[in-house]
């Protein structure tokens, strides 16, 4: 039986904005179940802020999302949207929301999509609840976002595949993973798949220390090797440092893999599944008992809520100690 004081929300929009991950549909689902456990209503947007300014609804209930808990994407589709930038459009965003009774809306996605949720909620005074989904990782008050895991795993899957080859045939790779301006990814599945070098935004190895690291496990025996080169870090990803490389440093045959929106796509894990099945229980939760304009995320195994100005303003870094930990371990 439902134990939750609701304050007065009888109806929830919710949505996902942004680059799509691994999860989502997990996350979905647990906020129509827990919205219908709790006797209120929901309505699905499609298209994320773009469907919402152009009143693409759809009223959702518990049966409407079975069989999606393990699928990758998101059932609600998802856009990158410039009119919700605007205070015009967030105005007939507004509209919208009103002409369909939605009296709070959760909003699933990364950064860019909280800044948005954030301004619609100070313009226009409406509760809403962020759930962090992006494959990133990039963001302030949560561990992990849903999707980072399933991304992860994707990467040290397919880089243990491009080991096979750079082996077989003594060659040096730079594989390009995503993250435009968060190394998680990279970091992560840079221990996970034995990488020699690791290069982040956030702390970029230069070419030279590179390729000192290069000869010296070369004198050292190693015939082939592994770089991982987050997206956007020396001004054009693995390309661009592989070209860097080569032009001072050619013992080795060399090769570019960059993986792309591979990383995003695919059945999520038993990890993103649970922790978007627990966020999404918890925004609901959440905005029953009067939360409003912050995230839910989950730190040291706790469900946390942060405010959402301070999801948006705050870094959230990776471990420089698992930086060093990778440095110890190539050589
Ligand atoms: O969702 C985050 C992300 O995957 C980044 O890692 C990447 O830089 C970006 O989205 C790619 O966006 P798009 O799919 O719009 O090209």
């Amino acid at each position: 039986m439902p134990s939750t004081h609701n304050t007065g929300i009888r109806r929830i929009g919710v949505l996902t904005s942004g680059g799509d991950a691994p999860g989502m549909n997990a996350a979905i689902r647990a906020v129509v179940r827990a919205a219908a456990f709790h006797g209120i209503e929901v309505e699905g947007i499609f298209q994320g802020y773009t469907g919402l300014i152009a009143g693409d609804f759809k009223r959702l209930n518990e049966r409407s999302v079975a069989r999606i808990l393990g699928r990758g994407g998101t059932i609600l589709k998802s856009s990158r949207c410039r009119d919700f930038m605007e205070p015009e459009g967030r105005t007939r965003a507004m509209e919208q929301l009103r002409r369909h009774g939605v009296d709070a809306l959760i909003t699933i996605g990364g950064d860019g999509t909280f800044t948005g949720a954030h301004k619609l909620s100070e313009e226009h005074g409406l509760p809403v609840m962020g759930i962090p989904g992006s494959i990133d990782n990039d963001i302030f008050g949560t561990d992990h976002t849903i999707g980072f895991d399933t991304a992860t795993n994707t990467v040290v899957d397919a880089v243990d595949k491009i080991r096979d080859t750079a082996t077989s045939h003594n060659r040096l790779f730079f594989v390009e993973v995503m993250g435009r301006s968060s190394g998680f990814i990279a970091l992560k599945a840079g221990i996970a798949a034995g990488a020699i070098a690791i290069i982040l935004p956030e702390d970029e190895m230069s070419v030279d220390e590179l390729i000192e690291t290069l000869k010296a496990s070369e004198e050292s025996g190693k015939s082939s090797s592994i770089v991982i080169v987050a997206e956007g870090t020396r001004g054009g990803g693995a390309y661009a440092l592989a070209r860097q490389v080569t032009e001072k440093y050619s013992e080795y045959e060399t090769r570019v893999s960059v993986l792309g929106h591979l990383q995003r796509g695919g059945a999520p894990s038993c990890y993103d599944r649970v922790i978007a099945s627990r966020m999404g229980v918890s925004a609901v939760e959440g905005l029953i008992q009067g939360r409003k304009d912050c995230m839910i995320g989950i730190i040291n195994d706790r469900e946390t809520y942060t405010p959402l100005e301070d999801a948006i303003s705050r870094d959230h870094l990776p471990n420089r100690d698992e930086l060093r930990i990778a440095r110890i371990l190539s050589i």
